[in-house]
């Protein structure tokens, strides 16, 4: 199939809130500074919904599911900082449904400042239930879900990270986007990304299967916080949902995602080296900020790979630039470490 035939994602109920098709730019001083494949970035840090991100996209599917629901509210969960859960309290409001956030924060507590994401949060009205449970889906979640039902309200859960057969959609669109813009500026030989819940590597991959593409880009996910091997199986997972959720009778092993987990450093959102020097390359070469805790990480992963040799001259990389940025706020102090005041 190719891009110009019939997408069965289409058929899908979809709601459209994100920007799209996000732009494509070169990064010219950056990939001169390596000195090895030409550097390009895909903005979906520019969807839209309250500072964009990668949420935007699965949302445009998720929230379309709400609304055919009923529902008049919507819950989801994540940690403190957590991208997807501001992007799904904005995605909320512009549907008319009321956002409840299940938020993670060491016993349960509220930070002492509003800031980044969770500024954000409140200021798009969001009703946040504070938890000290880290997988909150059996548990919070499932309270708050009760206590709005009794209320008499009609709650949908969004799932973790927006990752289910049905949020993935949101990629498999994605990677027609990108096949358009392929056919303008040239193909890639690899497209890097952050990955955590899976979902948007697990669109990619049934995207890229869906348009004939599957194995002619390598699609590498730098994991943000898993090992690749359980993760490698969560994506595989959700790659055959979808592909169940579209009638197909395609399916792909838990080996194909191609996962590098070696940029895990001390843990989930603990800022390093790589991740400050990442964001400060980016920003002092191209005036563009990556995140601390997902494309900072991802960022640093492709420099460390750059260097070592993985990707050379003479090749062409898209890094998905995925969101995030509102997040800096909340760890400046971090991010300026060592660096000389200004
Ligand atoms: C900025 C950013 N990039 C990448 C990801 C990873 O996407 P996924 O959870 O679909 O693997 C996330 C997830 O929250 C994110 O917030």
């Amino acid at each position: 199939m190719n891009n110009r035939q019939a997408f069965p994602v289409d058929d899908l109920p979809r709601v459209p809130i994100a920007h799209l098709p996000t732009p494509i730019d070169h990064l010219p001083n950056l990939s001169r500074y390596l000195g090895g494949p030409e550097i390009f970035v895909k903005r979906d840090d520019q969807t839209g919904l309250a500072t964009g991100g990668n949420k935007a996209r699965k949302l445009e599917f998720l929230i379309a599911e709400a609304l055919e629901a009923s529902a008049d509210c919507v819950i989801t969960a994540g940690s403190t900082q957590s991208n997807h859960a501001r992007q799904t309290a904005a995605a909320a409001r512009r549907a008319g449904l009321e956002p409840h956030l299940v938020l993670y924060a060491a016993g349960g507590n509220p930070p002492e400042t509003s800031t980044g994401n969770v500024l954000i949060d409140r200021l798009l009205g969001a009703i946040i239930h504070w938890t000290a449970e880290k997988a909150p889906y059996t548990g919070a979640i499932k309270r708050v879900e009760h206590v709005l039902k009794a209320n008499e309200q009609r709650p949908f859960v969004i799932p973790y990270g927006g990752s289910n057969a049905t949020g993935i959609m949101g990629y498999a669109a994605a990677m027609r986007e990108v096949g358009e813009q392929i056919e303008e500026i040239g193909t890639f030989d690899a497209q890097v990304f952050a990955t955590s819940s899976g979902g948007m590597q697990a669109g990619m991959i049934l995207g890229a299967y869906l348009t004939g593409s599957l194995f002619d880009t390598r699609l590498l996910g730098i994991s943000v916080d898993e090992q690749a091997e359980t993760l490698a199986q969560r994506v595989a997972n959700l790659v055959n949902d979808g592909a169940r959720l579209l009638g197909l009778d395609w399916r792909i092993n838990d080996d194909v995602p191609d996962i590098n987990d070696d940029y895990l450093g001390s843990g989930y959102a603990v800022i390093g080296d790589l991740e400050r020097e990442a964001i400060r390359l980016l920003a002092e070469k191209e005036g563009l900020l990556v995140d601390p805790v997902y494309t900072g990480r991802a960022l640093g992963g492709l420099i460390d790979l750059i260097r070592r040799g993985e990707f050379t001259k003479g090749q062409r990389v898209l890094f998905w630039h995925t969101g995030g940025t509102a997040a800096l706020f909340a760890f400046a102090d971090n991010l300026l470490k060592s660096r000389p005041p200004a």
